[in-house]
């Protein structure tokens, strides 16, 4: 099956002269969900602009579902949906008024029906005659989603969700877009929440100073650079790790109070052998830690490595 999304050679230098993407390559597969994840500034909000149209580009090309986005914008246009970084809406609108205009701004004919339930998916139902400016934060956010999929887009992008939205709303979120995966529709999202990207995403792209570093499919990442360590607290120090464990990946720390064991998290390790080895040269273990790297670990360890 042809990417949905395709992202060939696109930089971005802005009026500045600052340049916020250098060479960027992407394919997106059609019905996945896609994390991308950068510090601030990585050029994160530029690229999903770029493909929306809103930014444009210094070079390179972007197609949807192979539409051009330059010479074809009304037609790549009409199939995304984008919740911008920064809450935008008409203050003195109504919520109905203002999901209702933005699905005909796409050229879709009226659809109460749909609009209705799209309010109700998202527990605004009963604020639909209330005007923005009336709303919280929260709900503000809501009503962005909603003009996002108001025209019933096959790939919708979210940047940043779920900054500064409480527990209940995030998880709202999760489970709107869970269940527009199931519809096949593609989802792109940006997040600082490494532990949702982590939960939600079938593949994660790692974008720093303007370059992707990394496109992996999830599973894959964590097994590739995550790691395993086993960190046992020892009654007495030791001076130094005893030749008989010369077998195993140990390090002493805390000034020989703790042996460490890291393994990488790919491999099958047998924990007994070790304890049994210990059992027999008389080290006594006081307690012991374990520590599976998460996402996060992985992430930090390439944005700071690569810097
Ligand atoms: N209109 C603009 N003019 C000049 N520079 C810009 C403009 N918009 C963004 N930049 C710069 O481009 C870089 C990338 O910005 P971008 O908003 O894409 O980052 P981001 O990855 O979305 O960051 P964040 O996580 O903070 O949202 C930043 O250094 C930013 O200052
Ligand atoms: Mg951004």
């Amino acid at each position: 099956m042809p990417p949905i999304i395709s992202i060939r050679g696109v930089t971005k230098s802005y009026a500045s002269g600052f340049q916020a993407l250098k060479l960027v390559n992407l394919d997106i597969d059609k019905g996945e969900i896609f994390a991308l994840l950068g510090p601030n500034g990585a050029g994160k909000t530029t690229l999903i602009n770029i493909i929306c149209g809103i930014v444009t580009a210094s070079a390179g090309t972007v197609t949807a579902d192979g539409c051009d986005i330059v010479d074809d914008y009304r037609a790549a246009r009409s199939m995304i949906g984008l919740v911008p970084q920064e809450l935008s809406t008409d203050a003195f609108e109504t919520v109905w008024a203002t999901v209702s205009f933005s699905r005909g701004l796409f050229g879709r004919a009226p659809n109460p029906t749909f609009i209705e339930g799209l309010l109700r998916d998202l527990s605004l139902l009963d604020k639909r005659n209330s005007r923005i400016m009336t709303l919280s934060g929260g709900m503000k956010r809501r009503v962005m989603i909603a003009k996002a999929l108001s025209h019933e887009p096959q790939i919708l992008f979210l940047d940043e969700p779920t900054a500064g939205v409480d527990v209940e709303l995030r998880r709202d979120m999760w489970n709107l877009v869970r269940g527009l995966r199931e519809k096949g529709v593609t989802i792109i999202l940006t997040t600082h929440y490494i532990e949702e990207a982590e939960e939600m995403a079938d593949r994660i792209g790692v974008i720093n100073k303007g370059t992707l570093m990394l496109v992996e499919n999830k599973h894959d990442l964590m097994k590739k650079l995550g790691k395993r360590q086993l960190t046992l607290h020892l009654q007495t120090p030791l001076q130094h790790i005893p030749d008989e464990l010369r077998f195993w990946a140990l390090e002493l720390k805390a000034e020989g109070h703790d042996l460490v064991y890291t393994v990488d998290s790919a491999d099958s390790v047998d924990i007994s052998a070790l304890l049994k080895r210990l059992n027999e040269l008389s080290i006594v273990i006081k307690d012991l830690q374990t520590h599976q790297s998460s996402l996060e670990d992985i992430f930090v360890n390439l944005v700071t490595e690569r810097t």
